[in-house]
């Protein structure tokens, strides 16, 4: 059999949120969630890596062809770049976008997407909101 590999490329985009939800108090909102219930948002530049996972080719030596996950990717990236997600974006109206829950919603994006092609499959996403804070979502 051969081996299992997996290969990772990184992404950015930009975009801004808050914290709070509507049926608490604000005092319960500040003591949850701090600085992030400012009420007009904050932003951040995200980097999102996205591994694949698959057989490698033999005749391309890959698993996937960078530029066909680059346009897949890119494409879910799109929606959610130099946007106000809790408004801009049909993810976050009742969930709050975390890291955690954004990282979420891509992962699912990115597996609807990448599930039409049988050889390859998404088998992990780590979502970076800062460089010492991330998220990390997989499927086993
Ligand atoms: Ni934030």
């Amino acid at each position: 059999m051969r081996p299992k590999v997996t290969i990772s490329k990184k992404f950015e985009f930009s975009a801004s949120h808050r914290y709070w939800r509507d049926d608490w108090t604000e005092e319960k909102n500040n003591a949850a969630f701090g600085l992030c219930v400012s009420p007009y948002g904050h932003g951040h530049n995200y980097d999102l890596h996205v591994t694949v996972s698959g057989h490698i080719h033999p005749q391309t030596g890959m698993i996937i062809n960078l530029s066909k996950l680059k346009e897949i990717v890119n494409e879910i990236v799109d929606q959610f770049d130099h946007k106000y997600l809790n408004l801009d974006t049909p993810w976050f109206k009742e969930v709050i976008p975390t890291t955690e829950n954004i990282a979420v919603v891509l992962f699912d994006l990115i597996d609807e997407k990448l599930k039409p092609l049988s050889d390859i499959f998404l088998k992990h996403i780590r979502l970076y909101e800062r460089s010492d804070l991330y998220a990390d979502v997989w499927k086993d």
